[in-house]
């Protein structure tokens, strides 16, 4: 049984995708309905049993730290007014005290280099790594799906889900070449970035769920920069390929790249769709919109 307690939220980059709005806040704080980016990935995490939450964090980022502490005058004030589902609804979403950690990776210098910057606090443990501008859509949530799939494949084992993408949109991303079956997941043989479609090994996408073990951090400390300049965790993940056992999981749901407008945009209306409080109105008011 592989036990996954903790997880690291890579939260200091500076979404330049999506300025002005990141100019001054960060983009892990957008809001997809009513919550933000990385309350739903905290939410993702804690019903995958997760109990440590480890954000890797830059300037303009307090107010994440914020968002997962209490707010006592906000609550003095719903309490005084009787307002118990807002209160205990704030309650419900914030990890338990000294179940959270925060750490500056003090220069956005890559994925691979804010993941290592977790290394003290997650300890020699296998950990879940969850890129906070991906949303997966699903009633159980894509990291779930990931554990279950470890614990069907024993110990030692790193797992990153994927999906498909059309062919010709795999030059975006990383790409995984597919061995063989191992329950619902498949061997890893291959991992490239950013392919041109006719070098990609399959249509399979590399989608911002990770499992890993805490050797990766032994090759991030000695990683030289790669594409862009920066200390990519894909080559980190390539050479632990030759001493380690990786798997996809093609997981079920529907995943929405929030970090790009369409993607944010789409997962508003999808997330909205799925509220039984707004749902009715909204879908009249989309019907308006497109006439
Ligand atoms: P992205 O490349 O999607 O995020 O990195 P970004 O750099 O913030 O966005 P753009 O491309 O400029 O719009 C994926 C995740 O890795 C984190 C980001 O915060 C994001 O959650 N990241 C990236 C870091 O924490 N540090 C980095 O140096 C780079």
């Amino acid at each position: 049984m592989t036990r996954i307690r903790k997880a690291i939220f890579p939260v200091a980059g500076l979404g330049t995708r999506f300025l002005p709005a990141t100019k001054a806040m960060p983009k892990e704080m957008l809001t997809v309905v009513d919550r933000p980016l990385i309350q739903h990935v905290v939410d993702e995490a804690r019903q995958a049993g997760i109990e440590h939450f480890i954000f890797v964090t830059g300037r303009n980022k307090n107010v994440i730290e914020d968002h997962f502490d209490r707010q006592f005058e906000l609550e003095m004030t719903l309490d005084e007014r009787g307002k118990r589902n807002e209160l205990s609804a704030l309650e419900n979403d914030l990890p338990g005290a000294g179940n959270t950690s925060f750490t500056r990776q003090q220069s956005p210098l890559g994925l691979g280099h804010a993941v290592w910057c977790a290394r003290e606090l997650v300890g020699r443990e296998p950990f879940a790594l969850l890129l906070p501008d991906v949303l997966v859509q699903h009633p159980r949530g894509c990291l779930a799906q990931m554990i279950d799939a470890a614990n069907e494949i024993g110990d030692k084992a790193n797992i990153i889900a994927v999906e498909e993408v059309p062919h010709d949109r795999v030059s975006s991303y990383g790409v995984v070449g597919v061995g063989e079956a191992k329950g619902k997941a498949f061997a890893i043989t291959k991992m490239v970035e950013k392919p041109k479609p006719a070098d990609a090994p399959s249509n399979l996408i590399i989608t911002g769920r990770y499992i890993l073990q805490p050797e990766v951090f032994d090759i991030l400390e000695k990683q030289e920069r790669g594409a862009g300049g920066e200390i990519q965790l894909t080559d980190a993940m390539l050479q632990l390929m030759a001493k380690q056992k990786f798997y996809g999981l093609k997981f079920d749901g529907r995943s929405f790249d929030c970090g790009s407008k369409i993607g944010f945009l789409s997962a508003n209306v999808a997330y909205a769709l799925e509220r039984p409080d707004i749902a009715p109105e909204f879908r009249d008011e989309i019907r308006k919109l497109l006439g």
